[in-house]
C-alpha cells in the first residue's frame, strides 16, 4: 500500500515537472522569480538600443509604464519619434529622450551619444544600457556568407556594442554603478545552422560581458545576459512572420520576451534564457550534456539549412528525423 502510494506520488509529482518543463518560457530561475521589482526601474534612465522596432520598441514600452526616464536609440530618427509617441507611463512620453545612432559608425560618434546621453539627465546618467540593436539575421549556408554582412554584423553586434560599452562604463563607474543588460541570444548559447555568424557574434557578446562583469562587479557593474530561442517580432527580419500559434514549435511574443527581460534586471540575474520548446530543452542539453547536445545539433543542421532555403519551420522537432516541414 506505502509503495503504492510512493509510486503514486513521485508520478504524480514527475508529470507536474514535465508540465512545467513543456510549457515553459525561460528557464527554472528566471522563471522561479515571480514579478518586476518595480522599485529597481522606477525612475531609472534606461538607454536602449534598436528601439525602433521589435523587442526594443515593446522593452521602450514596458519600462516607460514601469516609470523609468527613456532615451531611444537607432539609425531610423522618424521610428524612435512614433515610438515614442506611444509611450506613457510617469515620465512618458514628453521626458523621452530620442537619440539617433549607427553602431557601426565607428568610437569617435559613439563617444558623442555617450556624452549627450549622459547629459540628458543631469545629475543622474545612466542607470541602464539595453544593447538590443542587432544587424539582420538572414539564414544562409555558413560557405555562402558575404564579406559584406560578416563585417556589418560583427560591427554592429559585437565591436560597436564593445565600443559604447568601454566608453559609458567610466561615467557609471565614477557613480559607483551601473547595468549592462545584453540581448545575445539562444544562438549564443547553442550551434545555429544557417546563422554562424549571427550565432559567432553572440558568442562573442556573451564571453565579453561575463569578463567584464567578473572585472568590474565589485566597483557596481551589473551585468545581465539574455539568451532569447524564436522570438515573435513582427520585424519581418528574422522569418518571424511565419508563426503557426498553437504549434508545438510557436514563437515566443516580444511582450513576455521582454517582460522577461525586465524581470531577470531587475533581480540581477546574471544570464537567462527565454524561449519555448524545443529550443529551451536544447539549450539544456548543450549546456548540461554538451556529447548529446552536440550529437543532436550535428543531425539537425543539413536539415535546418535546407527548410531555411524551403522557407519552412527551421524550429521543428521533425528536422532531427530529416523532415523539412514546410509551411
Ligand atoms: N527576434 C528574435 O527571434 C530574436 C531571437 C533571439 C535574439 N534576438 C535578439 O534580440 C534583439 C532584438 O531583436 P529584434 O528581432 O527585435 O530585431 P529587429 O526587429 O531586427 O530590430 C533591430 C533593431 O536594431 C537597430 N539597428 C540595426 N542596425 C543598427 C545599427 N547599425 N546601429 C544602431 N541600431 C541598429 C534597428 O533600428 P534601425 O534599423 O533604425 O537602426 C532596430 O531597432 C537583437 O539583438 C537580436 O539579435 C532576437
Amino acid at each position: 500500500m506505502l509503495l503504492l502510494l510512493l509510486f503514486l506520488c513521485s508520478s504524480l509529482l514527475f508529470s507536474a515537472l514535465l508540465y512545467k518543463f513543456i510549457t515553459a518560457e525561460g528557464d527554472f530561475t528566471l522563471t522561479s522569480k515571480g514579478g518586476v521589482k518595480r522599485e529597481e526601474i522606477e525612475d531609472k534612465v534606461v538607454w536602449i538600443t534598436g528601439a525602433s522596432r521589435g523587442i526594443g520598441e515593446v522593452l521602450a514600452k514596458q519600462f516607460a509604464s514601469l516609470g523609468a526616464k527613456l532615451i531611444l536609440s537607432a539609425r531610423n530618427e522618424a521610428e524612435l519619434e512614433r515610438v515614442k509617441k506611444q509611450l506613457t507611463g510617469k515620465y512618458a512620453p514628453n521626458e523621452v529622450k530620442i537619440l539617433p545612432l549607427d553602431l557601426a559608425s565607428g568610437e569617435a560618434s559613439l563617444k558623442e551619444a555617450v556624452e549627450k546621453a549622459e547629459a540628458f539627465f543631469p545629475g543622474t546618467g545612466v542607470h541602464y544600457m539595453i544593447h538590443n540593436a542587432a544587424y539582420e539575421r538572414p539564414k544562409t549556408t555558413v560557405l555562402d556568407v558575404d564579406e559584406e554582412s560578416l563585417k556589418m554584423t560583427f560591427n554592429v553586434n559585437v565591436l560597436g556594442t564593445i565600443s559604447l560599452t568601454r566608453l559609458l562604463a567610466p561615467f557609471m563607474l565614477r557613480r559607483g554603478g551601473g547595468h549592462f543588460v545584453v540581448m545575445s541570444s539562444a544562438a549564443g548559447k547553442t550551434p545555429a545552422p544557417g546563422q554562424a555568424v549571427y550565432s559567432g557574434s553572440k558568442f562573442a557578446l556573451n564571453g565579453y560581458f561575463h569578463s567584464l562583469r567578473s572585472e568590474l562587479y565589485p566597483k557596481g557593474i551589473k551585468v545581465t545576459i539574455v539568451c532569447p530561442g524564436p522570438i515573435e517580432t513582427g520585424s519581418g527580419t528574422s522569418n518571424s512572420a511565419k508563426v503557426d500559434s498553437c504549434s508545438f514549435q510557436r514563437r515566443l511574443s516580444s511582450e513576455r520576451c521582454a517582460e522577461l527581460t525586465i524581470i531577470a534586471a531587475s533581480h540581477n540575474l546574471k544570464e537567462v534564457w527565454i524561449s519555448n520548446q524545443p529550443v529551451l530543452a536544447v539549450m539544456y542539453l548543450v549546456q548540461y550534456m554538451p556529447a548529446i547536445g552536440f550529437w543532436l545539433m550535428d543531425k539537425v543542421g543539413a536539415n535546418r539549412v535546407e527548410a531555411a532555403k524551403q522557407k519552412g519551420d527551421t524550429y521543428s522537432v521533425g528536422l532531427l528525423f530529416g523532415k523539412k516541414k514546410v509551411t
